[in-house]
């Protein structure tokens, strides 16, 4: 390190809601490091100044948020295959004297879907609501994990979207089916139709209350299979999430994929084994 402290942070647009520093320190408190993490709240430009000139920093590793997780991949001397896959960085460390990038999100994901969602994606049928780099972690998440079909709804004029992560992702994961849906009631009823799963991965449910699916759309798990709702925010409840539990369905929000996706974070820079249930504490 070169310095009597460790120096970490964030940096992303807006960061007003960022649990990340008070999850981070109070990992490195635990396992004695003296370590800062600091939110740096940067509009595209700074961010673009700031890492050409990312020696300057002195950071030993950050982590990078909506909207710069694609950008940044241009400023690093590489990435781990899936985060090139996934074409999202939200962990940068070093290695070497190089700065890599990864995608700790992927496995965030899956871990929280498996032990707090108690769900294998497996053979399973999945609706995944967006295309943006969020869904796209999740997509590959979920083709690595052997699902069957992964189903992506977005709005019509950005179809584009969900159009490249079927092209890119195609080739790795010859055994799912990738299918490409309108965010619209239509899209959604397909969607909905023999559903296992159901993740929001747009970033409405941060920005404004939206349900993105009408209550009338989903089955009632009194009278048809149970069938997981999964969202992403993890700061405040969505009515995403309460419209499916009103419908009688299990609902998982996105806290602890958030303490794993920092847990994989905290032991690339570390090298140590992250103190989970201290991070978890420091956030809910
Ligand atoms: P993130 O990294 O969180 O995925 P992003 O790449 O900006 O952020 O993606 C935001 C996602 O939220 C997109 O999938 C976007 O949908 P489109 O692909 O249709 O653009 C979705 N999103 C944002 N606002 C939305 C809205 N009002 N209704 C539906 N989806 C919305």
């Amino acid at each position: 390190m070169g310095r009597e402290f460790g120096l970490y942070g964030i940096f992303g647009f807006p960061l007003g809601h960022t649990l990340s520093p008070a999850m981070q320190e109070a990992a490195f408190q635990a396992v004695g490091l003296k370590a800062f993490y600091l939110p740096f709240e940067v509009r595209a430009k700074e961010f673009r100044a700031l890492m050409r000139r990312r020696s300057c920093l002195l950071l030993d590793g950050f982590n990078v948020t909506v909207p710069y997780k694609r950008e940044v991949m241009k400023y690093l001397d590489g990435s781990t295959p899936e985060a090139r896959a996934i074409q999202a960085v939200n962990t940068v460390y070093q290695k070497g004297g190089r700065w890599l990038g990864a995608n700790t999100d992927v496995n965030g994901f899956l871990i929280s879907l498996k032990k707090e969602g108690r769900f294998d994606p497996k053979t399973k049928n999945v609706l995944v609501l967006g295309a943006g780099g969020a869904a796209r972690a999740v997509a590959y998440g979920l083709a690595k994990s052997g699902a069957c079909e992964v189903r992506i709804a977005n709005r019509l004029r950005y179809q584009f979207r969900r159009e490249k992560i079927r092209k890119d992702f195609r080739p790795l994961f010859p055994k799912t089916k990738f299918i490409g849906l309108n965010l619209n009631r239509n899209g959604l009823r397909k969607g909905l139709e023999g559903v296992d799963l159901v993740i929001n991965a747009t970033s409405v449910g941060v920005l404004y209350e939206d349900v993105l699916i009408p209550a009338s759309l989903i089955p009632s798990a009194a009278s048809r299979k149970e069938i997981l709702f999964f969202d992403l925010v993890y700061h405040k409840p969505t009515r995403f999430l309460e419209t499916a539990r009103k419908r009688g369905h299990r609902v998982l929000d996105g806290r602890n994929m958030l303490v794993y996706q920092g847990a994989e974070a905290f032991r690339l820079w570390t090298g140590k084994r992250a103190p989970v249930a201290v991070m978890r504490k420091a956030i809910w």
